[in-house]
């Protein structure tokens, strides 16, 4: 048991998407939240980290920092993937252990399981089978960090522990459609769509595999719950368990933007794998669940995204 309340935690990462839940949920504890911006700090050099660890001695680190992207940005750069992702949770992870940080979370992603393994997937899965082709390297070194975390706590008892979340949406998230994951894609579509009067919207393929979402404040309350009552080599998965279809989401989508056309499937584009749903008995065991309703969820992030977009105008 860690108690977050007095203690100097580190947010790696406090920018993005995670990073700035993490950090709102923080705020309500009674703790020190250490930050560094990345001009400051860049976490890919080794001695920089530990020297700046060295300082700033947090009791306890949650690693929120990564290079992350959709399956085109890791096919194209996949040197940057692994390179940027290994020497991050490498550096911060061996600084922790020199630092004696009490505790650290490591964030993985649920692309660590095999690409085929039954549904829901269980933790035991991993390394099981093989894995997507297309983000193999965003993957590998997310499996490394996790083993990093069990050798640390095997040869030198630190209390260092990963979780794997599911897909993540809400405020922050990466709207550029280019880049971004399939909600704010959607919500964007839907946006434009309406904005033009367009009498349609397309979403790519069938519409008909399923897949699990969670709201990325109800993921921050899981890392904190974590991060207090978790300390084990196993990886936890962090997810809601409930999943959805893209057809289904993309309606829902429709609806909190206030889209009135009709939704098309481009059937020239893949499917993907047909289900990827995390088994989060493990979490729930544990005494933790999500809480925040899916259309709520998805309501608030359209709403954070009007506001964004009106900024910008
Ligand atoms: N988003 C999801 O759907 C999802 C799902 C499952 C798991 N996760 C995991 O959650 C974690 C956070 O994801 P996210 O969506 O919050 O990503 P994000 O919005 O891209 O945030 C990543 C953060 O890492 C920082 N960073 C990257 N490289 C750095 C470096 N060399 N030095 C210093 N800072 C660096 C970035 O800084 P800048 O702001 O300066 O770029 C950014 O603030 C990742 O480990 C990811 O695998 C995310």
């Amino acid at each position: 048991m860690f108690e977050i309340a007095d203690k100097r935690i580190w947010v790696c990462g406090h920018n993005g998407m995670v990073g700035r839940a993490v950090i709102r949920a923080l705020h309500e504890y009674n703790c020190d939240i250490l930050t560094v911006e990345r001009q400051e700090l860049d976490l890919t050099r080794q001695q920089n980290v530990e020297d700046w660890m060295e300082k700033a001695k947090p009791d306890a680190v949650i690693i929120c920092a990564a290079k992350v992207g959709g399956v085109l940005a890791n096919d194209t750069f996949p040197a940057d993937f692994i390179y940027q992702n290994m020497s991050i949770e490498t550096n911060i992870i061996h600084a922790s252990y020199l630092c004696n940080v009490t505790k650290l979370i490591f964030l993985g992603s649920s692309c660590i399981y095999p690409k085929l393994a039954d549904q829901p997937i269980k933790e035991e899965a991993l390394l099981s089978g093989d894995l997507e082709q297309t983000n193999q390297w965003y993957a590998i070194a997310k499996i490394a960090g996790i083993k990093l975390c069990q050798a640390y706590r095997k040869q030198h008892g630190c209390d260092f522990i990963s979780v794997m979340p599911t897909n993540l949406y809400g405020p922050h998230d990466n709207f550029d459609l280019d880049t971004s994951h399939v909600i704010p894609a959607l919500i964007r579509k839907a946006h434009e769509a309406k904005s033009n009067e367009a009498s349609t919207m397309t979403i790519w393929g069938s519409g008909k595999p399923f897949r699990e979402f969670m709201h990325v404040d109800d993921c921050a309350s899981g890392i904190l719950f974590l991060l207090e009552h978790y300390s084990d080599y196993l990886h936890v998965n962090l997810g809601t368990g409930k999943d959805i279809t893209i057809y289904d989401l993309a309606l829902n989508i429709k609806q909190a933007v206030g889209f009135h056309g009709d939704i098309v499937c481009d059937l020239s584009k893949p499917d993907g794998t047909f289900r990827k749903c995390l088994d989060v008995s493990l979490l729930n065991n544990l005494g933790w669940q999500s809480k925040i309703n899916f259309k709520d969820g998805l309501r608030e992030t359209v709403n954070w995204f009007n506001k964004y977009m009106a900024e910008q105008s």
